[in-house]
């Protein structure tokens, strides 16, 4: 065990090696690259912090992410022994994290892949399985014909654990095989003269797709049994993972530990479409094998319209925003300088950090007293301004009487910004705030 002042020596040393940066970050690590969710975190930035915290806290602790999008922080914390608990809006990110976090023989994985290519193989079917208004836009017919060979083929195997596995990689095979371009989050054609040049077989994708997610798999596999040297199992901890609404409710009776996260840092319209990036996906993969209590692909906004900020109730905003005053200067200040004219352009703001305090009531009722929290967050602009979106986490969680302790800074590599709109610049800096109560 270590002292909280060692501990910040630690997390000083990481940022001084460059490691939050991690600029040669290697994409198989840690299962990053199984389907490249929007605006990840770097699994060797969370490792880092996470080994830090690993002598602080007892082995089995509980840690949370109620944002875990791709599962990236808990994965960094089933690495050190951690039991995790993880929840998302967004069905394809749960989808993602129960596939990453599960546990499964290689053995079979591989069997089931050879299963699954055996069945393309003598499927000489041209039916078409899945149908939605857009499809044919979204993807060639050759395409259709072989993701429903693909989709036919994994639905063959029984146990739905080792079929999220699959799903996932197919979803990873649609993101690049549709007519989607993948240079921003939001849904895009690409040209029609990228389209003629396209010649993509989709199953060879798929395959390849699948042996490195089943290598990227192993690996991951093989560094949790180093570490918790047990050669039986490769995660010994208990692991969590559910569909839930953080701004409703946090989905567990557990208590816990340590929170790590990094919530979104406006609605998902103006910053970053996480439901775009997975409304084509969805459409492929069987509703019965989805978790998700609204109609997901109601449209292709209808994710990014249920999460935080995403719904404008204009009847109580102005009672929000009062409320919400009392608690973070650093927004009241921000406020007090817009123009009238302007004050307009900010609801959408207002609704977002309000929301997003729901959900941190929401957290802070399932947290143990002596908990850490680890958020990493981004400011971002709206009609020219800077949203002091840190200084604002740093008000609300003081208010609940949790202080700052640490923070650190790390650039944005590549995170795509739903572009065209008027709302955001380019963020290039995000913040490491780790918090505490002070005793
Ligand atoms: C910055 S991402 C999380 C990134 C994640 N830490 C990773 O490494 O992939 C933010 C996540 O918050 C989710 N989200 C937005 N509103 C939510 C809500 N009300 N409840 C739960 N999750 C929500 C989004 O779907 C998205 O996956």
């Amino acid at each position: 065990m270590i002292t909280k002042n060692q501990l910040i020596s630690r997390l000083q040393e990481i940022g001084e090696n460059g490691i939050l940066d991690a600029e040669d970050a290697d994409r198989s690590e840690n299962m990053h690259r199984l389907f490249m969710y929007p605006a990840m975190m770097v699994p060797a930035a969370q490792s880092a912090i996470i080994q830090a915290f690993s002598d602080i806290l007892p082995f089995n602790t509980y840690a949370i992410d109620p944002f875990m999008g791709s599962g990236t922080s808990l994965l960094s914390c089933m690495e050190f022994g951690f039991n995790v608990f993880g929840q998302d809006i967004n069905p394809l990110a749960v989808l993602l994290s129960k596939a990453k976090t599960s546990t499964y023989e290689v053995h079979k994985l591989k069997k089931i892949l050879h299963n699954i290519k055996e069945h393309i193989k003598s499927d000489n079917s041209t039916k078409i399985d899945v149908s939605f208004s857009g499809i044919d836009k979204w993807f060639s017919k050759e395409v259709q014909i072989s993701l429903s060979k693909i989709r036919r083929a994994i639905n063959e195997e029984e146990d739905i654990n080792y079929r999220y596995f699959f799903w996932i990689l197919m979803s990873e095979t649609i993101r690049i095989g549709s007519n989607d371009r993948t240079s921003t989050f939001k849904l895009h054609m690409r040209s029609p003269e990228e389209l003629k040049q396209r010649n993509i077989d989709i199953v060879q994708k798929f395959l390849s797709i699948s042996s490195y997610g089943i290598s990227d798999y192993e690996l991951f596999s093989c560094k949790l049994k180093a570490n918790h040297q047990s050669s039986e199992l490769a995660f010994r901890g208990k692991v969590e993972i559910t569909w839930g609404n953080s701004q409703i409710s946090i989905n567990t009776t557990k208590k816990f530990g340590l929170l790590i996260s990094s919530p979104p840092y406006g609605d998902n319209h103006t910053t970053v479409t996480y439901g775009q990036t997975s409304y084509l996906p969805l459409q492929w993969i069987p509703s019965n094998d989805i978790e998700c209590p609204y109609d997901y692909l109601r449209t292709t906004q209808e994710i990014d319209r249920q999460s935080l900020g995403g719904k404008i109730n204009n009847k109580n905003l102005e009672e929000r925003r009062i409320a919400l005053f009392e608690k973070t200067k650093h927004l009241r200040d921000f406020y007090k300088n817009i123009p009238n004219d302007e004050i307009v352009k900010y609801k959408k703001t207002i609704a977002f950090i309000a929301d997003f305090d729901d959900s941190l009531r929401n957290i802070m009722g399932v947290m143990n007293d002596d908990a850490y929290y680890i958020w990493t967050i981004g400011n971002r602009f709206v009609g020219g301004r800077e949203i002091p979106n840190a200084e604002i986490l740093q008000d609300l969680m003081e208010y609940y009487g949790i202080n700052l302790f640490f923070k650190a800074e790390r650039q944005i590599l590549n995170k795509k910004q739903a572009n065209k709109n008027n709302y955001s610049k380019t963020m290039e800096k995000e913040q490491i705030m780790i918090f505490h109560r002070e005793n």
